[in-house]
């Protein structure tokens, strides 16, 4: 069986993009009519890039829970929508049954009416990978409220920030989180961020790791007390029911707050059918996802990965999909096989950068592990380099098995670049063809189509979108001039991405990295902005300048130039002090790779640092640093070449 919108032959993805260019009204509306809606929509598309203003199925009404859940039931309730891979391989594993979640989903549904969450309201949800953190996700779409899901591997300060932006009024969280042998009490975080708020009514604490918490009378309420309440509020005479509300195709499904060039995150907002019908349709067609499968997405449900490849992709595809709360190196680095095998996957999507840290343990992890049920491979986050690309193929693949590389962005909602599963063809670390809908075009600066071929017949510029797919983002929360500032306003009339791309004769893309200010360390988006403003609030940092350089396991590493006049310590613990302060304001994951102090850095006469110069000096450059005549002390360029850590 295949679905009537999964494209199963390259003669197809032919046909199937032409239509979509030339008539994307009826290309994209057939493709809706596979969806369960309350009321058709009255129009497929409006838009203009202009303001931006972009209206998908205009006048149609739906809840997304009733696509992703109740609409399978009659066929398979008893189906695993969800399998749960414990942090520790000994506890039990969890299966949820399409049926249980609807249950569970009800009843968390009715959990937020009963603390007064109302439709439109804003709740952050900041949990392990849990069940529950997809319950919680899903219960607030059915309501309709706005869910904001926040990595657990961010400050009490970032929380802080994001809740204020968004205006939440209300969080889920856990007592704790497992990864490997730490546990993480995110509640205390939580409770960190909550000093001095103002604003949250309501947090909810599900229990998973028992790790002392201070509940606050009023306002901390228990996820297990709350949920036995309204279990017998869904549940009458064995029949469980939570009327999912009637949203509007444009309503907001979530924020998702991710680092741009500028040192605020920006909350990214998705609405409820584009963003449906996105991820259905990339799911179903990069993946060529056939009923009955086991698709393993390692990302982490707090980024846009996991919202589109763990929950509601494979939801509204009736797919199995498979939560993993642990991390790929403990018990040992051979926990991504273990669980292939222990599920019998058959998709596993994961990042360049778990693959190239998984090679560096060799091939004895893989010993006695069977990875046959494997069909397909897919890689996400950032560039593949081929070596890894090369060692999925051969070790976990053994050359059998499709590697997608999927190119995308949470603004995009879903994958836009990349061949689709033994569809179309693959290359080694090029994302190739763009999926039906999309319209790449490169670049040169002044915003002109390259026609140029380089010395090895490609073309190469910035990548840009020309007309909207129904999942690019609407607005970025409670700023649309941000919005249109940040990625419609370099070129007239396209999407920015932010991304650099070549292009060769086959008309395949390959993704070159980011040619804004903005990091790609171990898959995840890092502004230089943000790093360097949480540098700077150090008490004895006078300036700093945050730049890329390569890694081999994380892709980039963070590389902090600063200017330090305190008097506490030497370097060395000036530098521990300066991370300890990049991991209060953002999060671990921020912290600078390698911080070199100078006395001065490379600016023009007008002020500006030459970023240029110093990208270069991280990289190990040491000649070719182009033309410093311009800048206002040229002599400090040869300081910081000497001292280079
Ligand atoms: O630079 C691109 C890189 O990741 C950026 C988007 O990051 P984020 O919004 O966090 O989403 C990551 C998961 C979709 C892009 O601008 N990127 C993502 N996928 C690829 C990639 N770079 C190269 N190849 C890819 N397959």
């Amino acid at each position: 069986m295949s679905y009537p919108y999964q494209i199963t032959s390259l003669e197809q993805y032919h046909i199937d993009y032409k239509k979509s260019v030339d008539d994307p009204e009826s290309f994209w509306g057939d493709v809706a009519g596979n969806f369960l809606w309350k009321k058709k929509w009255d129009s497929v598309l409006n838009w203009n890039f202009t303001e931006p203003k972009i209206e998908w199925f205009k006048g149609g009404k739906l809840n997304i829970t009733e696509n992703c859940i109740d609409r399978h039931l009659a066929t398979m309730a008893d189906k695993p929508a969800f399998i749960w891979e414990p942090n520790n391989p000994e506890e039990r594993v969890r299966t949820v049954t399409y049926a249980r979640l609807h249950k569970r989903v009800c009843q968390f549904a009715q959990v937020l009416k009963n603390n007064g969450v109302k439709k439109g309201d804003r709740v952050c949800i900041y949990m392990g990978m849990v069940p529950e953190l997809a319950y919680a996700v899903l219960g607030c779409a059915r309501i309709g409220a706005v869910h904001s899901v926040i990595f657990g591997g961010f400050s009490a300060q970032s929380i802080a920030d994001r809740l204020d932006d968004a205006g939440a009024e209300f969080i889920v969280t856990c007592d704790g989180a497992y990864r490997g042998e730490k546990v993480i009490p995110l509640k205390n975080v939580i409770d960190d961020a909550l000093i001095g708020n103002k604003t949250i009514k309501k947090v909810i604490v599900y229990t998973r790791t028992r790790t002392p918490v201070s509940m606050i009378k009023g306002r901390d309420v228990w996820w297990e007390d709350e949920m036995e309440y309204a279990e017998g509020q869904i549940e009458k005479d064995g029949v469980v029911s939570f009327p999912a509300e009637e949203m509007n195709a444009e309503d907001p499904l979530f924020i998702l707050y991710t680092s741009g060039s500028t040192g605020k995150p920006k909350g990214v907002v998705h609405t409820v059918a584009g963003y449906m019908i996105w991820t259905a349709y990339t799911f179903v067609n990069v993946f060529q996802y056939k009923p009955g499968q086991v698709h393993f997405c390692t990302a982490d449900i707090g980024w846009i990965t996991g919202h589109s490849y763990i929950v509601y992709g494979p939801l509204a595809a009736g797919a199995t999909s498979l939560i993993f709360e642990g991390i790929p190196t403990w018990p040992d680095a051979g926990r991504f096989w273990d669980v292939v095998d222990k599920h019998q996957v058959n998709i596993l999507y994961t990042a360049p950068t778990a693959i190239r840290s998984l090679m560096g343990f060799g091939l004895d992890p893989l010993k006695g592990k069977d990875l046959s049920s494997l069909k397909i491979l897919g890689t996400v986050g950032e560039p593949i380099n081929e070596e890894a690309w090369h060692w999925y193929n051969e070790h976990i693949g053994k050359k059998k098995c499709p590697i997608v590389d999927t190119w995308w962005q949470t603004e995009t909602a879903g994958v836009l670049i990349s061949n689709l599963a033994g569809i179309t063809p693959a290359k080694a670390s090029w994302a190739t063809l763009p999926m039906p809908g999309v319209q790449p075009i490169l670049v040169d600066e002044n915003g002109n189509e390259v026609t140029e071929k380089d010395e090895h017949g490609l073309l190469k510029g910035n990548l840009c979108i020309k007309a909207p797919w129904p999942g690019i983002l609407r607005t970025t929360y409670g700023d649309h001039e941000r919005c249109r500032t940040n990625y419609f306003a370099s070129y007239p009339n396209l999407y920015f991405t932010g991304d650099g791309a070549l292009k060769n004769e086959e008309g395949f893309y390959r993704i070159t990295g980011r040619v804004d200010d903005v990091l790609n360390v171990s898959g995840h988006r890092i502004g230089t902005a943000e790093v360097e403003n949480a540098i700077n609030m150090h008490a004895g940092v006078v300036e700093s300048a945050v730049v890329g350089y390569p890694h081999d396991i994380k892709g980039q590493g963070i590389y902090a130039f600063v200017i330090y006049n305190g008097h506490h310590g030497d370097e060395n613990m000036r530098r521990k002090d300066i991370l300890q302060t990049v991991t209060r304001v953002i999060g671990a994951i921020a912290k600078p790779d390698k911080i070199q102090f100078v006395t001065g850095l490379p600016k023009t006469r007008s002020g500006k640092i030459m970023r240029r110069i110093l990208r270069k000096i991280a990289e190990g450059e040491t000649e070719n640093l182009g033309d410093i005549s311009t800048l206002l002390e040229p002599g400090v360029v040869e300081e910081i070449k000497n001292g280079k850590v």
